[in-house]
């Protein structure tokens, strides 16, 4: 069985003390691919420099709606050069997030549109946050008159507002919280989604799924979000293991 976990953040400092260790329990746990996801030029680096240096990971680039606030003039051209190696996959992860609202509305929504006019450009997916923004986040896609391909990862919304999405085109992703014990609005939206539109990912250190839950969350764990998954769309393991495979390739255009 080969399956994609594709968001963590491995470069993230929780694994300072067992990175390599946390890389190898991936492979043994049969996850043979992940996606490093930045969330700002320093850990978007970092993210790049272990995937150059481990054979299966691949990296995301991007300024996070949380981080909006403090991109650098000139934040732009270095997300170009980073997209340029072979190893970044896609740009992101990148959106708006009210939960939170460490950046300003506006700065955020002024950043979203800057790397999505990017991704645009460079013809690139694109990895989307979305938290207690989906109402802003339609009405932009709705406004724009070129969308990027990409991913609504670690979903939150509703059966609805995934299809929304899903009529734009974008792939949706599954994080720990698909297996909590009471997730029904979740477990509706992953049945409403495409075969063809499904993956599955850890957002690592974040997250962790049942049975896992309250420690840190790592790569290897993706496997217990894609075994609720089958349950919920009543399909073997290893058949949901395959489609989201081939999903996470395609979305960020790998050879299978
Ligand atoms: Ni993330």
């Amino acid at each position: 069985m080969n399956v994609f976990d594709t968001h963590c953040h491995l470069d993230d400092e929780k694994f300072d003390e067992d990175r390599e260790e946390a890389y190898l329990r991936m492979a043994d746990a049969g996850v043979r691919r992940c996606v490093c996801v930045g969330s700002d030029l320093a850990t978007s680096r970092r993210s790049l420099a272990f995937a150059r240096a481990h054979e299966g990971v691949y990296a995301a680039v991007g300024v996070h709606p949380h981080e909006a606030k403090d991109a650098p003039a000139g934040y732009l051209d270095e997300l170009t050069r980073l997209l340029d190696e072979k190893e970044a996959v896609a740009l992101g992860e990148i959106g708006l997030d009210y939960y939170y609202d460490f950046s300003p509305r506006d700065v955020q929504k002024k950043v979203l549109a800057e790397q999505v006019d990017l991704a645009v450009k460079l013809n690139v997916p694109v990895i989307f946050h979305i938290r207690d923004a989906h109402g802003d986040m339609i009405d932009f896609f709705r406004s724009r008159k070129t969308l990027p391909g990409g991913i609504i990862h670690c979903f939150s919304g509703s059966a609805e507002t995934a299809r929304e999405y899903g009529k734009m085109g974008f792939y949706i992703s599954f994080a720990g919280p698909l297996t909590f014990k009471k997730a029904p609005h979740l477990w509706e939206a992953a049945k409403a989604v495409p075969l063809d539109r499904l993956l599955v990912e850890t957002d690592s250190p974040y997250l962790a799924p049942e049975p896992k839950r309250g420690r840190r969350n790592e790569p290897a764990n993706v496997v217990w979000v894609l075994k609720k998954l089958a349950e919920l769309r009543e399909i073997p393991e290893e058949e949901m293991a395959r489609i989201t495979w081939e999903n996470g390739c395609r979305v960020y255009r790998m050879d299978e």
